[in-house]
């Protein structure tokens, strides 16, 4: 159904068998999920669907701005492929050409206070055309702006290798060493835009992200600071 889901059910019935940068894959995921329960469609054989586990000694407050750091090693690995300007929108989503490529799904299991059991998950449209496919949004696939369909295979062990380049140092450093990187990459920075949260709208300008991954969102009033949870951002 999910490949985060089953990860987690790994986590709690054999965490002793997984290893750092361990990973599941499904060719068929039949109940993928996004932030707040909603879902991410993969068309059978047009998606990259999978889960890495990764542990934090350190707890919880250690894994902040995870998301926006596998956003960075997602770009980073498309570049292999001739895709230079993928962008990131915060917290979680790899835009291409202004629409959404692919989603990351940041998940984690264990006690405060001790070690985070972490679930990366990402989700990328690899030949899932625009044309063919309603996901709920406008969305990108790369076989439609590459002009052709890329080996999965090869997407995914360039992706693993662009993760465990930085997790290492995230692990032992936080977010902050990664936000210039970030920042070079924001979709919507410096400019106009409105974050949902419930009912409530806050607008501002996209002044970055903080050294926790959190927002910096500009007003006459000055900068206000935005934790990934409950915000969506949309531009204006
Ligand atoms: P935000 O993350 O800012 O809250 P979002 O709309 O990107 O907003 P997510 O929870 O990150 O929400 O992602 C889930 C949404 O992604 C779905 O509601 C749907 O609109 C969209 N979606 C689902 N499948 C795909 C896909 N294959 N490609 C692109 N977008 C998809
Ligand atoms: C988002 O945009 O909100 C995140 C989408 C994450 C989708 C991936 S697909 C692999 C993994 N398993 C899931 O159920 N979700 C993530």
């Amino acid at each position: 159904p999910s490949t985060n889901t089953e990860m987690k059910k790994r986590i709690a019935n054999n965490r002793e068998e997984l290893a750092d940068g361990d990973a599941i894959f499904a060719e068929i995921q039949t109940a993928g999920r996004g932030r707040h329960g909603r879902t991410w469609l993969a068309p059978v054989g047009g998606s990259l669907t999978f889960s890495m586990y990764w542990s934090f000694p350190d707890g919880y407050q250690s894994m902040a701005g995870l998301s926006l750091l596998v956003g960075l090693a997602v770009c980073d690995a498309l570049k292999e492929f001739g895709v230079n300007d993928a962008e990131l929108k915060w917290p979680n989503d790899i835009y291409l050409q202004g629409k959404k490529l692919a989603g990351v799904l940041i998940e984690v299991e264990g006690q405060i206070g001790a070690t985070a059991h972490c679930v990366i998950g990402i989700g990328l449209n690899v030949c899932v055309p625009d044309n063919q496919y309603d996901v709920g949004q406008p969305h990108s696939d790369l076989a439609s702006f590459l002009g052709k369909v890329p080996d999965r295979n090869e997407l995914a062990a360039q992706i693993i290798k662009s993760l465990w380049s930085y997790l290492p140092k995230f692990t032992q450093q936080g977010f902050g060493p990664f936000v210039p990187h970030w920042e070079a990459l924001d979709l919507y920075g410096d400019r106009r835009i409105v974050l949902q949260m419930g009912e409530k709208r806050f607008s501002g300008i996209d002044r970055g992200v903080d050294a926790s991954g959190a927002l910096l969102v500009e007003t006459q009033d000055g900068i206000t600071r935005f934790h990934g949870g409950e915000v969506s951002l949309r531009g204006n």
